[in-house]
């Protein structure tokens, strides 16, 4: 089969990684006789350089004519200083927004290999941690209306939460269906001892739960998740949450499964057609220096094989090739706890043995 992929690399470390993600599935391609047409495109600071727009038309029009898009990282300290709009992280809104991607799954996925990675007391985490957060990604507070009004206080500025019944709706489907396969317990996570719009959450996701008997639900507010995901992680199977609370959780369990180095996720619309990115960002402080992980961009790779083109076994031998790497004892610099078992290696390094183990 043969499968078209739009390839934004982005800024910052998005090029390093992302070149040994490519040298990942050029080596799916071979064993097992796909072939990924890439075609690559300009967003975020980098496209800022190149033509003064964070989200050039052209990136949007390509990316609605691949079957995937994956996406390296965007932004960095060069354009932290330009007014809101026209900030590079504009761009991967922009994207969300255009290409309808209202569904965000982060695995947090604790690898045995790296449990002496994890900060948590091992107790803790003993038998491993798998949770599923699963990010209503094009509403909320992001996409609210926003803006500045006087008031006697000075200058105010606002941005509104909105929620609407058909977005909690379409997203608390892909958390039950998840949940369905794993598991089936579903976690919804709102402030709805405060906000109406969480209210109106909590109703309309216990209305959906209600197709799913199998599916065991629960709610649970934004404050006490971000404590019980220190103290009792194992509590979690599918986390489902609006677009700001998963964007602050979905950080705070990538830390407790040892490295945001190696997190992947999956941005899905309607269909199978998905965006597929690092949850980590573009970490400008160690760009160009061969120190960054590749791992979250491959197992990107990896989700993109398995939720858009259908690809389990591919898939499976992806993240079974970046396990035999870790059980190797192989570490990029943001897995190096300092023990005599290590082999340290860098990014182009750790492509390479990926690619090599398929
Ligand atoms: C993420 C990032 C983005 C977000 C930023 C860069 C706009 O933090 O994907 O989690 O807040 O969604
Ligand atoms: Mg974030």
């Amino acid at each position: 089969m043969r499968y078209k992929i739009a390839v934004i690399s982005g800024d910052g470390i998005g090029p390093e990684v992302m070149a040994e993600a490519l040298r990942v599935l050029d080596r799916v391609g071979e064993q097992f006789g796909h072939e990924f047409d890439y075609t690559t495109a300009l967003a975020g600071g980098a496209a800022i350089d190149a033509c003064g727009n964070s989200l050039p038309q052209e990136t949007i029009d390509l990316c609605k004519r691949s079957d995937a898009v994956l996406l390296g990282a965007i932004g960095g300290w060069k354009w932290d200083n330009l007014p809101g709009e026209q900030r590079p992280e504009r761009a991967l809104l922009g994207l969300r927004k255009e290409l309808a991607l209202f569904a965000n799954l982060r695995p947090a996925i604790l690898f045995e290999e790296l449990a002496d990675a994890c900060p948590l007391r091992p107790e803790l985490t003993a038998g491993g941690l798998d949770v599923l957060i699963v990010r209503e990604l094009t509403g909320g507070i992001y996409f609210g209306e926003r803006g500045y009004k006087d008031t006697p206080l000075g200058r105010a500025a606002y941005d509104v939460e909105q929620y609407a019944e058909e977005e909690v709706r379409r997203i608390a489907h892909v958390a039950f269906s998840m949940a369905g396969k794993r598991s089936g317990r579903v976690t919804s996570v709102d402030k709805a001892n405060v906000l109406e719009s969480s209210r109106l959450w909590r109703e309309i996701v216990t209305e959906v739960a209600a197709g799913y008997p199998e599916v065991a639900l629960n709610h649970m507010y934004v404050d006490n998740t971000a404590m019980q995901l220190v103290c009792a992680p194992q509590q979690f199977d599918v986390i489902l949450t609006g677009n700001m609370f998963g964007d602050i959780l979905s950080d705070e369990a990538s830390m407790i499964t040892g490295s945001i180095g190696v997190l992947p996720s999956a941005s899905l619309s309607t269909g199978n057609f998905g965006l597929y990115e690092p949850v980590h960002g573009s970490a400008p402080d160690i760009a160009g220096q061969n120190k960054a992980n590749p791992m979250a961009m491959i197992l990107s790779a990896a989700m993109m094989l398995r939720y858009t083109f259908g690809l389990a076994k591919e898939a499976d031998a992806v993240e079974t090739a970046v396990k035999r790497v870790l059980q190797k004892g192989c570490r990029t610099p943001d897995l190096c706890r300092g023990e005599s078992t290590e082999r340290k290696i860098g990014t182009a390094e750790a492509g390479q043995l990926i690619a090599g183990e398929i």
